[in-house]
């Protein structure tokens, strides 16, 4: 014979495991929109330039390409004030159209209102396509 108070739960007992019910998925998508949120800073394309690539400045989709007698250097086409596309050149200057950032053409600011240097991107060399690929933030 068993006790009926064995088998019902107590007032406690039910409110722990109803906690559990609700605090797991909710901490689990909690974590998922979290988590979505980064992956969406870090996602990437790829930008393919056939090789050999003009010595200067070259403004291309999302990047500008500066190459010259020590190599050369990718940096993301976003100026770092406000986010426009920086496609000019004026006395060998990289200059923003939107409030007049200006840019080394090693991507560094010489004048403001942006106060952080272009976003140098990494690149790879494809020997058997003659490109070279670079991963720009989307
Ligand atoms: Fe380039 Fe403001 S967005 S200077």
């Amino acid at each position: 014979m068993t006790n009926n108070s064995e088998n019902r739960l107590s007032r406690k007992e039910f409110f722990k495991r109803l906690g559990t019910f609700i605090l797991l998925p909710a901490g689990f998508f909690w974590y998922s929109s979290v988590t979505r949120g980064k992956e969406s800073h870090t996602r990437t394309r790829q930008v393919r330039l056939a090789t050999p690539i003009n010595k200067g400045i070259t403004f291309k989709d999302d990047i500008i390409v500066n190459r010259d007698d020590r190599g050369t250097k990718i940096f993301s086409s976003r100026c770092t004030h406000l986010g426009c596309r920086l496609n000019k050149i004026e006395n060998n200057e990289i200059v923003c159209s939107c409030h007049g950032s200006k840019f080394s053409k090693d991507g560094k600011v010489l004048k403001g209102p942006a106060d952080k240097n272009l976003q140098q991107l990494e690149y790879i060399a494809d020997k058997s396509s003659k490109e070279i690929i670079i991963n720009v933030p989307a």
